[in-house]
């Protein structure tokens, strides 16, 4: 039936999904796990501390991670053993080639509740975007075998922009949709981060948790009558070390590498505060200009969930004033930062209530640095 209809070009978000895992850990779990694992690493270092040869490991606090953060708690794939202060890393039994991929199984899971809310049939989609900051493999692409688990009859690739995947992700599938490429493309996000995350750093040890989204984009002419219309799309990048991951396929060839920190998620927290959120605040309010919108008027920020100071700040710039979880939800407290799906958790969870015609932003920015900007328009 849609085969038939007259495309008209112009992008739409039409519904989005969304699979939460069922582990959650809490603050206090995590900082109990931690502090065992510091007492541990400390007594069996006892020499070469008294001797001054290794500093001592200091413990995590909760009331650090909320203060600093406004993190409480995280959902995760493999809580056990994460906790288990001698393995501190997800694990899970290896999957054959024949099974599903634990991340494409997420994915699907986001995937099928966006098509099931817009009732749209798989074989009406014509591409699967596979936006996050970690895939499981290198090829084949995450995102063929989602299309494969799907059913769909199309195209699929994988697309990483660390935390700024699912924006970017969202502007390249609209503009597929401009071009007259694609009139229906989903963009799934599964962000498996407690893989990346190094669990046994104090820094960081709190901040990110499991998840998967999905945005479905469509062409407005088969879109279901309840759906965003996407006013503009902006993305911005600007190379930065202060987050980065030096894990890579090219780390086999130098066995000497293997096991270092720098093979997981790495960050200059307080810089990168200090460097994104006037980037992040002038990339919106200048695309709002070009878009003829005043950013004052944005009715909802559903911003990137790293940090609360940050979204307060970077909603106060945008807003003129400071922003009202109303106008700036937050999913932070119970999801942590979730990579590039936190804007989108943000958007699936807190948008029905908005009334037609009121105009919102979805945001995210993270490594690389990177940064995407998405507006949308509730149409009822
Ligand atoms: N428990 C207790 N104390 C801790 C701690 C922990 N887990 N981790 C660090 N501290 C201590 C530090 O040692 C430091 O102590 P000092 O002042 O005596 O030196 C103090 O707390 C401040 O540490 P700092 O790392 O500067 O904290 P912060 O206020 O910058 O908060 C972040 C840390 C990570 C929460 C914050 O910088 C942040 O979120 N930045 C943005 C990160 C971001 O968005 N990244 C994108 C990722 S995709």
């Amino acid at each position: 039936m849609t085969k038939k209809i007259e495309l008209t070009g112009r992008p739409v978000i039409s519904s989005t999904g969304l699979f939460t895992p069922e582990e959650t850990i809490t603050n206090e779990e995590l900082v109990e796990s931690f502090n065992a694992y510091v007492e541990r690493f400390n007594a069996q270092n006892a020499q070469a501390i008294d001797a001054g040869e290794m500093e001592p490991l200091q413990p995590s606090s909760v009331e650090f991670i909320e203060k600093a953060s406004g993190i409480r708690a995280r959902h995760v794939m493999a809580k056990d053993p994460i906790l288990d202060p001698e393995v501190m890393a997800p694990r899970w039994p290896e999957r054959s080639n024949e099974e599903l991929s634990i991340l494409a199984e997420i994915g699907v899971k986001a995937a099928r509740q966006a098509l099931e809310r817009a009732g749209r049939d798989a074989a009406d989609v014509d591409a699967v975007l596979c936006a996050a900051s970690n895939m499981e493999r290198p090829y084949p692409a995450m995102a063929i075998e989602i299309q494969r688990e799907l059913g769909i009859d199309g195209f699929g690739f994988d697309m990483n922009v660390a935390c700024s995947s699912a924006t970017f992700g969202i502007q390249t599938a609209a503009d597929y949709v401009r071009s007259g490429n694609a009139r229906s493309v989903l963009v799934v996000s599964p962000e498996i981060t407690s893989g990346h995350l190094n669990w046994r750093d104090r820094d960081s040890h709190f901040i990110f948790g499991d998840v998967a989204t999905a945005v479905l984009v469509e062409d407005a002419a088969m879109a279901p009558d309840e759906h965003w219309d996407i006013l503009g799309t902006r993305l911005k990048t600007v190379f930065s070390n202060n987050i980065r991951n030096n894990f890579g396929f090219l780390n086999r060839a130098s066995p000497e590498g293997q096991g270092k920190a720098d093979k997981l998620f790495v960050q200059e927290g307080r810089k990168v505060f200090k460097e994104v959120v006037p980037m992040v605040a002038e990339m919106i309010v200048t695309e709002a200009d070009k878009l003829g919108l005043d950013p004052r008027g944005l009715r909802r920020l559903w911003l990137h969930q790293a940090n609360a100071g940050m979204n307060r700040l970077i909603a106060q710039r945008v807003l003129g004033h400071e922003a009202s979880p109303d106008e700036s939800p937050t999913v932070l407290d119970t999801y942590a930062n979730t990579s590039s799906a936190g804007s989108i958790i943000a958007f699936h969870k807190h948008n029905e209530d908005l009334a037609e015609g009121d105009v919102g932003l979805i945001c995210s920015f993270g490594a690389g640095y990177s940064a995407g900007a998405v507006f949308v328009r509730k149409m009822a």
